[in-house]
């Protein structure tokens, strides 16, 4: 069957990564283990809708350009194996062997979800799963995605992490990664209903509150599409109290499952999104792959408390200047925009205009055209109370714009085809990464 949308799907990304073959979801076991960047992800590579999950595995030195790995793990008789993370296990407190990367993860076995745990002695590439899991079972229907991270608080319970249980997030602490104990939850009255996916914990070095606690509804974003919240607060170790109420990380569409790595070598949070919606992530156009994850993002609260996005890479040093405002696309290149005021930039394919993007002093909106899929052509804005340099990168089939040094990100996807235009108007520098 055809019809008026055919011909849509965009090529690869020049500058986000994107699964060989198959379906991606969430990014998985985040972590920087001797020089590179590690990214599993949730994948189905037989198919390009959601399935049967196993981890997809990717690493970088630049979190720019990655490299492919075998499927690192695979479902079993305890069940697919949905989102976690993964630390390196220094002192080897669970017994795999000292500087073992171990990772935790939901396995669910139709419908029952049980948190198990696994382990790789050469970095990632190789994993055994643990002849202890599951390691904790909670009694919920919706109990899942852990995230683990080193505390350096001098308690000999080493790691405390984050579970996902209906409608809110259980903190729990361990010693040795295989037993754990519940000792705080938190939970808010959202407007959205949707269940709690995929929390993190992350430290704000030279912060007050010095915390972020991030989690993802399906349906709290704009427009009913699925968003990644923060809420920075005071964690000691147990307990997580609140400073604000939740806000959207990202304003556009097309941020979900948020992950910070593990390790990073930055004082600041390094974090990463799948960029989709699941309104429509199962049907948009695609090319015998499905799923995108987002530029790796630096976070950082500004000293009025407002949460601060840049992406992670320094993009200049990355790109050459084009001296043109118009670019037709070319395989594997991408667009990189510095606004220091106004700018306006349309994207055009085969079919006619695709996206507006639109930064004033007051807002910062993407405005996508033709009902690709249903829920996609709408106008997603933020509004703006500061200046700032604005970055904008415009990749095949993705836009993401960090405006007002980083008070407002928004992502979106786009379905150009393989061939587009871009124009941009105002005060703006255009470089081709
Ligand atoms: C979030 C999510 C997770 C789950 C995974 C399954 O997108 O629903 O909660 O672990 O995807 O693929």
């Amino acid at each position: 069957m055809t019809n008026r949308w055919d011909g849509l799907a965009p090529a690869r990304p020049a500058v986000h990564l994107t699964p060989p073959t198959g379906w991606m979801n969430d990014p998985n076991g985040l972590c920087y283990v001797d020089g590179h960047w590690h990214a599993f992800y949730q994948h189905n590579p037989d198919d390009i809708v959601w399935g049967p999950m196993h981890w997809g595995h990717a690493s970088s030195a630049d979190l720019v350009s990655w490299n492919h790995h075998p499927v690192a793990l695979s479902p079993n008789e305890q069940g697919t194996i949905f989102s976690g993370s993964a630390v390196i296990d220094h002192d080897n407190t669970a017994g795999f062997g000292a500087g073992a990367l171990v990772a935790m993860f939901t396995q669910d076995l139709e419908g029952l979800q049980r948190q198990s745990i696994a382990a790789s002695l050469d970095g990632g590439l190789t994993w055994s799963v643990s002849p202890s899991n599951p390691v904790l079972e909670v009694d919920a229907i919706d109990c899942r995605d852990p995230k683990v991270l080193a505390m350096d608080d001098g308690d000999p319970r080493r790691w405390a992490m984050v579970l996902a249980v209906g409608d809110r997030v259980h903190f729990y602490r361990s010693a040795d990664l295989k037993h754990w104990n519940l000792e705080g939850e938190f939970t808010w009255d959202l407007e959205a209903d949707g269940v709690w996916e995929c929390p993190d914990l992350m430290r704000l070095p030279r912060s007050d509150p010095g915390w972020l606690l991030t989690f993802c509804v399906t349906n709290a974003g704009p427009h009913g599409h699925s968003a990644s919240l923060a809420v920075p607060g005071h964690f000691n170790g147990d307990r997580f109290e609140p400073s604000a109420a939740p806000s959207p990380v990202d304003f556009g569409p097309d941020f979900y499952a948020m992950q910070s790595f593990h390790a990073a070598p930055t004082d600041n949070p390094v974090v990463m999104g799948w960029m989709n919606s699941w309104r429509y992530s199962n049907s948009h156009p695609s090319n015998g792959w499905r799923g995108v994850q987002s530029l790796p993002r630096l976070l950082s609260l500004a000293d009025d408390g407002h949460l601060l996005t840049a992406p992670a890479v320094d993009l200049v040093t990355r790109s050459s200047p084009l001296h043109d405002s118009a670019w037709s696309s070319e395989p594997d290149r991408a667009i990189y925009v510095r606004a220091d005021g106004s700018m306006r930039a349309e994207i055009e394919g085969d079919k006619g205009l695709v996206a507006t993007i639109e930064v004033t002093s007051q807002s910062a909106s993407i405005t996508r055209q033709g009902e690709v899929v249903e829920g996609y052509a709408q106008r997603y804005e933020a509004e703006l109370t500061q200046g700032g340099i604005h970055q904008i990168i415009i990749d095949h089939g993705t836009i993401e714009v960090f405006a007002a040094g980083g008070q407002a990100s928004l992502s979106a996807l786009t379905f150009p085809g393989e061939e587009w235009h871009v124009r941009v108007d105002g005060q703006a520098e255009i470089r081709l990464l």
